[in-house]
């Protein structure tokens, strides 16, 4: 391993993880999570006050835990990285208001950046450089999209978008009311292994010939889980069992089918042939294998990081971090902002 590449220490607390990951190059040294998910439970999903209040807590332990790991000591960290936004306006800040500590602290640069890109550079710590261009496809609790990448640190175009509801709040809703417990996502993957993704036609959303003329890379998930709210009622009105495998399965299938077809029908229509998968729902066990099923049929290479690092951590935000500084991009003004919207055209902030 080169020595000379530069040592990032990257932070993220957008939603409710404490994530700090040390990153040397692309080699992936440390990735220290602490969440307050259970904290959250009781409530069906993330109270930011109590997110906020909980990074606080987490912060220096999680940044001693990832330095002890990656066996470093802070002042040998050539540079900061931090999520500046899109997420939650303070947990946000906690994260910025540690990173500019640790800069000025340390006397290092810092670099505030977008989350949802670093959801696509972390796959750079598990398969190596990123191919340019190459389609990313971000499926997480916040967010469902599909972009063009030309370079991951500064230019992401948008090419669709979920119109309502992302694919994780999908899955946080339908494991709701499936009496299935928050987060939905990995136990919704769970419970489908036993049920039948077949036992149900749930609706397919923006497939139609119709919407695809205005929305062909768009998504929505709202009518599906209104559909899935449909459907349980009916049986419990009519006294039968709701068979909760057959519809997590089924709902699982809906999801993800939509979700494949388009990111190879984007990656078709800009002759990409590799697509990267990040973001909390990009763990899902049944998105992973029917990406690549259907995309080797079509020569096309999928990259999905492993599912550790496809829900929010640290080690994204230093991936990210990192490739700011091997690019000689100019670090952030000491006076950086957190952005709770920050669109994913601004990488760096
Ligand atoms: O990227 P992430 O950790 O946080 C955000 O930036 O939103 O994504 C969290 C989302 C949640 O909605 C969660 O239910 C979903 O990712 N998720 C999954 C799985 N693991 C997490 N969805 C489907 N299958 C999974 N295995
Ligand atoms: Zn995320």
């Amino acid at each position: 391993m080169a020595s000379s590449e530069p040592l990032v220490l990257g932070i993220e607390t957008s939603c409710d993880e404490t994530g700090i990951g040390i990153v040397r190059g692309h080699s992936l040294l440390a990735d220290a999570v602490a969440s307050s998910v259970e904290e959250h439970a009781r409530f069906g999903g993330v109270v930011p006050e109590v997110a906020s209040r909980a990074h606080l807590e987490a912060m220096v332990p999680t940044i001693e835990r990832a330095c002890d790991t990656a066996g470093i000591a802070l002042r040998d960290v050539d540079a900061i990285a931090v999520t500046a936004g899109p997420g939650l306006a303070g947990a946000l800040l906690v994260g910025v208001a540690a990173a500019k500590a640790l800069a000025i602290g340390l006397d290092k640069p810092l670099y505030g950046v977008n989350h949802l890109a670093a959801h696509v550079a972390v796959d750079q710590l598990q398969h190596g450089a990123l191919p340019e261009p190459c389609l990313a496809m971000l499926v997480s609790g916040g967010h469902s999209s599909l972009l063009r990448v030309g370079d991951v640190t500064g230019d992401i175009q948008p090419m669709g978008a979920t119109i309502d509801d992302a694919a994780g709040e999908a899955f946080d809703k339908v494991a709701r009311l499936l009496g299935l417990g928050f987060p939905g996502g990995p136990v919704i993957d769970r419970t489908a292994v036993s049920g039948s993704s077949i036992a149900i036609d749930f609706p397919r959303g923006l497939t139609t010939r119709k919407d695809l003329e205005r929305h062909r890379f768009d998504f929505s998930f709202s009518g599906l889980k209104t559909a899935v709210a449909r459907w349980v009622e009916a049986r419990e009105r009519s006294g039968e069992p709701v068979p909760v495998a057959d519809v997590a399965a089924s709902f699982q299938e809906a999801v993800c089918d939509v979700l494949v077809r388009k990111a190879l029908d984007a990656a078709s229509s800009e002759g990409i042939d590799e697509i990267v998968i990040g973001g909390g729902v990009a763990a899902n066990s049944r998105l992973r294998v029917l990406a690549e099923e259907r995309a080797s049929k079509l020569g096309i290479r999928i990259r999905v990081p492993r599912p550790g690092l496809c829900t929010d951590n640290g080690a994204m935000v230093a991936a990210l971090g990192s490739e700011m500084v091997a690019r000689g991009r100019t670090p952030s003004a000491l006076d950086l902002p957190a952005d709770s919207s920050q669109p994913v055209t601004h990488v760096l902030a």
